[in-house]
């Protein structure tokens, strides 16, 4: 059994706690704090580090701007967006986020495209012991869109994951009709385990969602090294 509990937006980046953390690890966990990167892909050198406060700007615009683009894939959450995606917002949630890392439950990363802010991946609701798992959620700015960006970003957070994290099995739930997230893990080599019903609440309604991994094993080098083979990623 898990030693803490936490559910979030497995599809989003935006874990939200509904435990205490009692009994979960205080300080720093394997393979946090962590710089991966960077990787050359279509839209430029991507690299991923820690959420910081300082990310307020960049991410209010951002998100502001692709209300329409990521709300419809994205759990309800109370409040209105405009409200929760004020640059004043920012410091809660990402404090938030900064303090479930350090109880080891959450890997929050914001994504730099030529060192820019283009978005945040996550992993989230780590659990170790026999299970060592955890889910993967990233959303990218959308003028980057169809840039290789979410796929470069996931191979290295998944190859992270395997590596000094020390997991061994990566999930992530998608609505079936959402076909560039679909495709970007495809892309990688997830595997697709079926249909979670009525799995999430999405613009006011239960939504099915499709389960997809991928363990350790089938990721064989790497996804990083898998993308560099079909010459979807370089070295910069
Ligand atoms: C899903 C998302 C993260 C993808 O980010 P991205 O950086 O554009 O992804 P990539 O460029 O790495 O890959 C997207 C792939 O989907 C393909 N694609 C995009 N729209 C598509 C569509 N409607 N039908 C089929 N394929 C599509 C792209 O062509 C690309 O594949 P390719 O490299 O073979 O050409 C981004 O669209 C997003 O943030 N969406 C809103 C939030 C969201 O859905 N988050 C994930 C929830 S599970």
């Amino acid at each position: 059994m898990p030693r803490w509990r936490s559910v979030s937006s497995r599809n989003g980046a935006d874990p939200v706690v509904v435990g205490s953390g009692v009994g979960a690890p205080r300080g720093r966990h394997p393979g946090w704090p962590a710089r991966l990167g960077p990787l050359g892909v279509r839209a430029g050198t991507i690299s991923l580090r820690p959420v910081r406060w300082r990310d307020a700007m960049a991410w209010s615009r951002v998100r502001l701007r692709d209300e329409n683009y990521l709300r419809r894939w994205e759990p309800d959450v109370p409040g209105r967006w405009n409200e929760r995606h004020a640059p004043t917002s920012w410091p809660v949630q990402s404090g938030g986020l900064r303090a479930m890392a350090r109880r080891g439950c959450t890997l929050p990363f914001t994504i730099l495209v030529d060192d820019s802010f283009a978005g945040q991946l996550t992993l989230g609701n780590v659990v170790r012991g026999a299970l060592r798992s955890a889910w993967v959620g990233y959303w990218v700015d959308s003028e980057l869109a169809g840039g290789g960006v979410a796929t470069g970003a996931v191979a290295l957070a998944v190859d992270h994951a395997f590596g000094p994290v020390g997991l061994h099995r990566i999930e992530a739930t998608v609505q079936p009709d959402n076909l560039a997230s679909l495709r970007v893990l495809y892309k990688l080599g997830f595997r697709d385990e079926g249909l979670l019903l009525s799995y999430l609440e999405v613009a006011g309604s239960w939504r099915d969602h499709r389960l997809l991994a991928i363990t350790r094993e089938e990721a064989g080098h790497g996804l990083v090294a898998r993308l560099q083979r079909d010459g979807l990623a370089h070295h910069p």
